[in-house]
């Protein structure tokens, strides 16, 4: 059982080239399936979902191997519309699988995404825009047996803009004859990375980035090479460590544009934040000021998964600080293993209230999921005395290798297999 070690208490000072987004590949392994020949993904990470997404893939009958950086699907082969629980289970975004393959195969036959640990996780707007393009979907003994002898395009709205959602709306609006319309839909920017990776291979796809994305089977599709966006929550993980430490860090290869409603409550607590392009640079010269509220919200607002991190950041700062949780309904997880480091927390409902304390100390805790994993860890920068990270799996789900980046930034943190 792997666990990280982390020495806290020492500043950060380095550069670094952001990794590939872990919520641009899913789904774009998963649109991979679309096309019966060959897709090349470059600056691809290599992470515990992507090796799933593999794992998945293979089973379908395609080719999907490394070949260096980058990763190379054939999809030419396929000879499978399942997908076993076991898979399904590895990741919630196996998912998007549904979509591609009900769109490749005309059926597919997938069990329920794995547990919840962010609260409830429903499934209902995924089924209903597949259903909607006239996908007939059986739900029996947790799985679903999906068939589409001829999808039509129509206008899908969504009720809530899920990023899940779009993306299977899309990957199906792909096999429908016609032209598909979704409203309401999410606007991250790895949908827009979805989009691209889509028209390369010769669909037509617009409008990613607004709320209507507007989506045409292409008439022919061929063989394309795609380069993964950057990893705006990974690059937001690092700041963090480096607000929470203090510090000096360059990252580049991100675009800061994605990153906005995060830098500036770094800069609000006291950080120097410089952008440009795909650069961005901060320096944390003095102990961190409390923020005003932060309320989780879909992109552009401040997004749930860099809720429990930036939290980490603040712990130690002068003041208070709120943070609304509008996204999930459980994603305060992390917090009984921070106020173990002697963290000043309150958690009612949605609402965490943050009371910042003068010391944190390193102690023996557990990650309870990907990114509340990642918070401990920016916590554990900031703490005196060791941290020792258990359940790391959880953070490999995401970030290729988190202490190989802390290094690089001038971070004592190692990881030790303890069998
Ligand atoms: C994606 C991201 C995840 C991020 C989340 C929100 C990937 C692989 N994962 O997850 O990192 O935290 O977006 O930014 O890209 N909902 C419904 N019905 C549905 C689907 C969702 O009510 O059918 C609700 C959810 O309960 C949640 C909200 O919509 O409250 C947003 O979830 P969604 O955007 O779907 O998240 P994911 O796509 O699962």
């Amino acid at each position: 059982m792997e666990r990280f070690y982390i020495e806290g208490g020492r500043r950060l000072a380095g550069e670094l080239e952001v990794q590939g987004a872990k919520n641009s590949v899913l789904p774009i392994l998963a649109a991979s399936v679309l096309h019966p020949g060959q897709s090349v993904l470059h600056h691809c990470p290599r992470l515990r979902d992507v090796e799933a997404s593999i794992r998945i893939l293979r089973h379908l009958g395609c080719k999907a191997g490394w070949e260096g950086d980058d990763l190379v699907v054939d999809a030419a082969t396929i000879d499978r519309m399942d997908i076993p629980d076991g898979l399904m289970r590895e990741m919630r975004s196996s998912m998007t699988f549904l979509g591609a393959v009900l769109a490749r195969c005309g059926q597919a036959l997938v069990s329920m995404p794995g547990g919840c640990e962010l609260g409830p996780r429903p499934i209902d707007l995924h089924l209903a825009a597949l259903r909607r393009l006239g996908a007939d979907i059986r739900e029996e003994g947790g799985s679903l047996s999906c068939k589409a002898d001829h999808m039509t395009g129509c206008e899908i709205a969504l009720h809530t803009p899920s990023v899940g959602a779009t993306e299977n709306a899309m990957l199906a609006g792909c096999g429908a004859e016609g032209v598909t319309v979704i409203c309401n839909a999410a606007r991250e920017p790895e949908i827009q990375d979805l989009q691209d990776f889509l028209a390369g291979m010769g669909h037509h796809v617009t409008g990613a980035g607004s709320s209507t994305i507007v989506v045409e089977r292409g008439g022919h599709t061929h063989d394309s090479e795609h380069t993964i966006m950057p990893d705006r929550i990974v690059a937001v993980t690092y700041l963090a460590a480096a607000a929470a430490a203090g510090g000096e860090v360059v990252l580049r290869g991100i675009d800061y544009r994605h990153l906005s409603t995060v830098l500036s409550p770094l800069r609000e607590a006291g950080c120097q934040v410089r952008s440009q392009r795909d650069t961005i640079h901060l320096a944390a010269k003095e102990r961190l000021r409390g923020i005003a509220p932060i309320r989780t919200a879909p992109y552009p607002g401040f997004p749930t998964d860099a809720q429990a991190i930036l939290m980490a950041a603040l712990l130690q700062g002068k003041g208070t600080s709120v943070f609304v949780e509008n996204v999930f309904e459980n994603r305060y997880r992390h917090v009984d293993e921070l106020v173990r480091m002697g963290a000043d927390i309150q958690v009612e409902g949605r609402v965490a209230v943050v009371c910042g304390v003068e010391r944190l100390s390193g102690a023996p805790v557990r990650c309870t999921d990907l990114r509340g994993g990642a918070a401990l860890a920016v916590a554990g920068m900031a703490a005196q005395g060791v941290t020792c990270l258990s359940d790391v799996h959880h953070i490999q789900r995401g970030y290729e290798d988190l202490p190989r980046d802390l290094r690089a930034l001038g971070a004592a943190i190692r990881c030790e297999d303890d069998g």
